[in-house]
C-alpha cells in the first residue's frame, strides 16, 4: 500500500487525478470504478481541466459507479446518476452509453445486484477503483456489518451516514434509508484501488481502516489485503497516521 500525504485538498485532488489520467493514457479503454460524495469533486474538476487542455481523452473509457440511493430517479438532484452527469460526465467526452450506475429504482434489488455484477464481469472487471471513505468506514455504501458482502446488494444506511449526507438534502427526513452498493467482491477485484480522504473528520477512521484489525465492522479495513492500493489524503485526514505510523507515509 502506498500512502501519500498532500498539503491540502487541491494537492490531494491533483495527485489522485494524476493517477487516474495516467491509467487512461496507458489504457484508453480502461474500466474506471467511480465514486461520489464531496471528496472526489476536486478530482473530477482537475480531470475536466486536463481534458479541456487536451491532455486526456475519455472516448473509450468505460465506467461503473459504486452506488446509488434506493428510490431516487436518475433526474433527482441528489441521485448519484445526477451527480456524475453534472460533476463529471457532461464536461468530458466519455460516451454516456459506456457509463453505468446501479439502478436505485429497481423493484428487485437482488436482481439488479446480479445484473450489475455481471455487467462488471462483462467489462473485464475494474482497472482502477476510486474510493472515498465514510465516517463509518464504509467504502461504496458497504456499511459496518457482521460479514463482508461480496455482491452488489441493498444496504440499510447507518444513522451516522444519514446524518453526514443530510447536508445535501433539504432535511434529514429526505435522506433515503437504503442504497444499492457494489459489494466488497467487485471492489477487491479491481486491479488498482485509489482511496481519497480529506479533512480532520476522516483522520481516525482512516488510521483504523489502514492499520487496525481487518473486520467487517470497519469495511475499508479489507483494503489492507488488496495488492495495489494507493491512499491520498490531505494533511488533516493524515493526522492520526502521521502521529502513530509516520514511517508508513511515502
Ligand atoms: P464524502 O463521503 O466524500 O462526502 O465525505 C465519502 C463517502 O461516504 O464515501
Amino acid at each position: 500500500m502506498k500512502i501519500f500525504s498532500a498539503p491540502d485538498y487541491t494537492a490531494m485532488s491533483r495527485k489522485a487525478a494524476n493517477l487516474i489520467s495516467a491509467q487512461v493514457i496507458l489504457k484508453p479503454d480502461s474500466v474506471l470504478g467511480l465514486a461520489t460524495g464531496s471528496t472526489p469533486l476536486g478530482v473530477y474538476s482537475q480531470l475536466i481541466d486536463w481534458y479541456e487542455k487536451g491532455d486526456v481523452d475519455f472516448t473509450k473509457v468505460r465506467s461503473v459507479n459504486l452506488d446509488e440511493y434506493c428510490g431516487l430517479a436518475p433526474e433527482h438532484e441528489q441521485s448519484y446518476h445526477y451527480y456524475m452527469k453534472e460533476n463529471f460526465f457532461k464536461h468530458i467526452n466519455i460516451q454516456m452509453v459506456n457509463t453505468h450506475v446501479p439502478d436505485g429504482l429497481a423493484k428487485d434489488v437482488t436482481a439488479e445486484g446480479h445484473r450489475y455484477d455481471k455487467l462488471i464481469d462483462s467489462l473485464g472487471g475494474i482497472d482502477l477503483q476510486l474510493l472515498g471513505i465514510g465516517n463509518t468506514g464504509h467504502i461504496g455504501f458497504n456499511e459496518p456489518s457482521e460479514s463482508f458482502i461480496k455482491e452488489t446488494h441493498r444496504v440499510t444506511l447507518k444513522q451516522k451516514t444519514i446524518d453526514a449526507n443530510a447536508r445535501f438534502f433539504a432535511s434529514k427526513e429526505e435522506v433515503p434509508r437504503y442504497a444499492v452498493t457494489m459489494g466488497i467482491g467487485a471492489i477487491m477485484g479491481a486491479k488498482k484501488v485509489l482511496l481519497v480522504a480529506n479533512g480532520a473528520g476522516k483522520a481516525e477512521i482512516l488510521y483504523e481502516s489502514l492499520f487496525g484489525p481487518i473486520t467487517p465492522e470497519v469495511p475499508a479495513s479489507i483494503l489492507q489485503v488488496h495488492p495495489d492500493v494507493t491512499v491520498v489524503g490531505d494533511e488533516a485526514a493524515m493526522a492520526v497516521i502521521r502521529e502513530k505510523c509516520p514511517s508508513a507515509i511515502d
